[in-house]
């Protein structure tokens, strides 16, 4: 297994380019399931998890090329309706093919995820939705196996709002007799880019990023040619990196809308950030100032940030207080950062992290991709050196993060195995 190695303590200056969303990107894959045909998909990131995407898609039937940030989906055959255990295994996104493998050919058999490092992560929502539309579901040797000759129209309201299962249902609907409504439907940025990549293959939807969508079913779709949107976490995770180690950095191709509660929070510790409409610049404190957190579904403060924030936490002058409401186990990288000198405490669903001076340079273990980014700003600030072990988990979500670190002026190598 790779592993990195920081030297840290430079202050990061320069800029650097953010690549397209992997989690905008993983559904608007899926959603070519839907439009038979070439589809040609632009911004895409080279990724691990887009590859394990790709390759489902191609075990699917599909065909499955992708170069530098465009990849070309073929989805005139789908000869298969199973997504199986090795792919939803590796990645719980692919649970994303449901809805659409359903919508097109009536059936579809996919792996039922289990739990992951940050949680139970339950997909009953995804289910429920279904089922409202007709689907008839069978749950049985670790599969959820969904017939539907012709989905109908339904109201869907949502316990609480789910990212993937909006999506999926989404998806589902647009081929579906009659008119959908998805209620209480998660609101993120992600949902808004597969909601235009679906119109643009024809899709009758409206309301997506407020907490009501409606969908028109049609009776088919052209394949795609979309561009995703700019990644607003590698962004939030770049901004930390300035942040933590008194740099001056600008960030290209973003967009600073998509990340308002990270840039508020981040100026209220004290960094100076500018920006227009896709660049941002941001110069670190000396010391930044204790702030306090709570995740929550968009536009609130991104449970995918909250690893990264604290990091910046555990250096701050104060205590700050960092609650998570969206996933039950996501502080794994808290005994890794506590490893290297940082003071912090667990109360339930609250991490009171009590800043200390510096952090000190350790070998530490990454537990799942926004930790181990985290554990990356902690080395970037740290005294002397860190060395990250399984840093497969990093390699899933961030685009040559060691070689845009790098260019940044960081010390930072991956060591291969
Ligand atoms: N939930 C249920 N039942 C469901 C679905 C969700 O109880 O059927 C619960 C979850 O257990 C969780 C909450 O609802 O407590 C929200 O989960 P959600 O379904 O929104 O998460 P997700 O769709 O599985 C996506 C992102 C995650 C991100 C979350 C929250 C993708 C591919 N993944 O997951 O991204 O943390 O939304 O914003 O879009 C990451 O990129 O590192 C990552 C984990």
């Amino acid at each position: 297994m790779d592993r990195i190695e920081i030297e840290g303590g430079t202050g990061l200056k320069g800029n650097v380019r953010i690549s397209g969303a992997k989690n905008a990107a993983l559904p608007v894959m899926a959603a070519s399931i839907l439009g038979p045909g070439e589809n040609i998909i632009l911004n895409i990131p080279l990724l691990r998890d887009i590859t394990t995407m790709g390759k489902l898609l191609a075990h699917l039937g599909m065909g499955y090329h992708q170069e530098d940030d465009e990849a070309i989906l073929q989805s005139e055959n789908i000869t298969s309706i199973e997504a199986p255990y090795d792919f939803v295994k590796t990645m719980r996104a692919s649970v994303l093919v449901l809805g659409p493998l359903l919508a097109r050919t009536g059936e579809a058999k996919v792996s039922l995820p289990g739990g992951c490092a940050i949680g139970a992560r339950p997909i009953n929502l995804h289910i429920m939705g279904l089922e409202k539309m007709g689907a008839r579901i069978n749950l049985s040797e670790g599969y959820i196996h969904a017939k539907a000759k012709k989905l109908k129209g339904a109201t869907i309201y949502f316990d609480m709002p789910t990212v993937t299962g909006t999506e999926n249902l989404m998806m589902a609907a647009t081929l579906a007799e009659g008119e959908t409504l998805l209620e209480n439907a998660a609101c993120e940025p992600e949902i808004i880019d597969l909601a235009n990549a679906l119109i643009s293959m024809g899709a009758d939807i409206e309301g997506a990023g407020t907490g009501i969508i409606k969908i028109k079913g049609v009776t088919g779709l052209r394949p795609l040619h979309y561009k995703i949107i700019p990644d607003r976490i590698e962004t939030g995770t770049f901004l930390t990196a300035a942040a933590i180690t008194e740099g001056d950095v600008t960030i290209d191709n973003c967009d600073p809308v998509h990340t308002e509660s990270f840039i508020s929070k981040l100026r209220e510790t004290g960094s100076e950030i500018t920006h227009n409409s896709s660049t941002i610049t941001v110069k670190g404190p000396a010391r930044p100032n204790s702030e306090d957190i709570k995740t929550m579904p968009y536009p609130g403060f991104p449970t995918d940030m909250q690893a990264q924030f604290m990091t910046l936490m555990t250096i701050a002058e104060g205590t700050s207080l960092i609650t998570e409401n969206i996933f039950e186990n996501r502080f794994m990288h808290v005994a890794e950062l506590k490893r290297m000198g940082a003071d912090i405490k667990i109360e339930g669903a609250t991490a009171k992290v009590k800043g200390v001076e510096f952090l000190k340079g350790a070998p530490v273990m990454a537990t799942d991709l926004r930790a181990s980014a985290s554990l990356i700003l902690a080395g970037l600030a740290a005294r002397g050196t860190t060395v990250i072990d399984r840093v497969y988990h990093l390699d899933r979500g961030y685009e040559k993060i060691e070689a845009k670190f790098k260019q940044l002026g960081a010390k930072i190598r991956r060591i291969k195995e």
